[in-house]
């Protein structure tokens, strides 16, 4: 019975990841020395571009996430647990979007090693703001396997998940392509089933 549980939960993924996303997605980003906005290229080549709008968050506006219902952040963490400059610059307004009804994930470059006490923070203070804004967050990411005393970006509720997929290409470089492959295939099927969720409550 298990068996039979397990098959048809494969299969229902499998169609899941193959059925294209509705929704344009808007891809913002910010990068101090180029970093996440190498990786940003790898996330979108990975994905498929064809459904994303990118934009730098240095020329940003609210309008530009008033766009769009489903997003995906990119960020770095610097002097010790700060935004990138550019994601700084724009937090006051960030903070007053409204993100009722959107869907958001998140990915963040840190160091683990360096700045072991402050490891990706900026994608939890990212996360913190959507979800107290009325937001949903997709795409959480396991801690396990990576080497850091403290994170803002730990889910409150779950100490063994990030609000986003951590990147550490400081120490970890061989890491990240099968940490980008698979988060990739994990927000696609998250989003769907989100999408796919509030299709069926509409009807
Ligand atoms: C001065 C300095 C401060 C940093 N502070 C942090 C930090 O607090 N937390 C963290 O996870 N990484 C930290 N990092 C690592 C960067 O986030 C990492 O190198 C990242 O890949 C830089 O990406 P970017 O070039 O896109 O900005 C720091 C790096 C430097 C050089």
């Amino acid at each position: 019975m298990l068996y039979l549980f397990r098959i048809i939960k494969n299969k229902y993924i499998c169609i899941l990841i193959s059925t294209k996303i509705m929704e344009r997605i808007g891809l913002f980003f910010g990068s101090d020395t180029g970093c996440t906005d190498d990786f940003t290229k790898d996330f979108i080549e990975e994905w498929g571009a064809e459904d994303i709008d990118v934009k730098e968050i240095g020329d940003a506006t609210i309008e530009d996430f008033n766009q769009y219902k489903v997003m995906i952040l990119g960020l770095s963490t610097w002097y010790d647990g700060d935004l990138q400059s550019d994601w700084e610059s724009f937090f006051e307004d960030f903070k007053t979007i409204d993100f009722t009804g959107k869907i958001v994930s998140i990915y963040g470059l840190g160091d683990q090693i360096g700045y072991g006490e402050y490891f990706v923070d900026g994608i939890g203070i990212l996360g913190e703001v959507i979800l107290n804004n009325g937001g949903t967050v997709i795409g959480y990411w396991p801690t396990e396997g990576y080497r850091f005393s403290d994170s803002v970006a730990i889910v409150k509720e779950n100490e063994n998940l990030f609000y986003g997929l951590a990147i550490d290409n400081d120490n970890e470089s061989q890491l990240t392509e099968q940490r980008l492959r698979k988060w990739v295939i994990q927000v696609k099927t998250e989003l769907k089933m989100a999408l796919l969720k509030e299709h069926q409550l509409a009807v």
